[in-house]
């Protein structure tokens, strides 16, 4: 088993579960209810007893899924709700799930990693590896100052904080003080709605992405002969016999000769 598993195993066998509210969070239901489209795959990370999950699938929606590192309140919600489907009841550590939803929930979840920065980090990774493009992260983060003790969970954190880790990879649509809150949580939570950013992969950005060497080679040697590309690039194939298959071959295994090439190419382009 692994740390976390047990360390979280061991609080549902010692009841030792104070985030557990019994039933769906106020802010959380008033979201819920004004969603409408029922189709919706729903990730609940860390969902404890997954009061909102509960919610949900009565309510119709038929792809939300629950995951926690810990069987014990997956076992007690497959009790409550025996006709919730099996496959939607993930066993597993958050950080190795692989899927992809429209929304993923958030509540005492965050809080509930050793806060180190790397800790942070890999949270907002994974939230948005498992998300759909345009896709959603909400729910609600704590908001009351993180102190030095590792040992006192919920771990807090700051509105500022929260925006580092997220904005780089999400649109923040609202982050503020939560005006709804659980009478207990009243001004100690944020409510936030986080949609996934639109980040093209590198290559996008390379401008000769797609475009192949032998490409490059025609066109240089239509535009400018193999005179004018000996005298840019000093290689034996640009001097002696020049043809486009023999400077392919060594172009292909001379990276820095290559990137000679390619650059004189991008020039011929402006
Ligand atoms: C503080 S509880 C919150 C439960 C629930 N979200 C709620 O609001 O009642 C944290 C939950 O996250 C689960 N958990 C902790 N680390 C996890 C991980 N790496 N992957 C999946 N679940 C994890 C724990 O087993 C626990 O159920």
């Amino acid at each position: 088993m692994s740390t976390d598993k047990q360390y979280w195993t061991q609080r549902y066998e010692d009841a030792l579960t104070g985030w557990d509210i019994g039933a769906v969070s106020t802010p959380l239901k008033a979201y819920f209810d004004q969603l409408t489209d029922k189709s919706l795959r729903i990730l609940i990370p860390g969902a404890g007893n997954a009061y909102e999950a509960e919610y949900l699938w009565k309510k119709g929606f038929s792809n939300v899924f629950i995951l926690d590192i810990s069987p014990i309140p997956l076992a007690l919600f497959k009790k409550r709700n025996p006709d919730f489907k099996a496959s939607q009841l993930i066993e597993k550590d958050f950080f190795k799930h692989k899927g992809v939803y429209d929304l993923i929930i958030e509540q005492t979840f965050f809080c509930s990693f050793v806060p180190h920065k790397m800790n942070r980090v890999k949270y907002a990774t994974k939230m948005a590896s498992l998300l759909a493009p345009k896709g959603k992260l909400v729910g609600l983060w704590f908001d009351f100052p993180l102190t030095e003790d590792l040992e006192k969970r919920p771990f807090g954190g700051s509105i500022k904080e929260y925006i580092g880790y997220l904005n780089p990879l999400f649109d923040i649509l609202s982050f503020e003080t939560c005006y709804n809150s659980i009478a207990e949580r009243k001004n100690k939570e944020l409510f936030g709605i986080f949609s996934k950013k639109d980040i093209k992969p590198k290559q996008a950005n390379n401008p000769l992405h797609g475009i192949t060497l032998k490409t490059i080679l025609e066109e240089l040697v239509a535009k400018y002969g193999w005179e004018y590309m000996d005298e840019k690039v000093r290689i034996n194939c640009f001097a002696v016999n020049p043809s486009i298959n023999s400077s392919l071959k060594f172009l292909r295994k001379t990276p820095w000769a290559r990137e000679k090439v390619e650059k004189l190419y991008l020039r011929s382009k402006k």
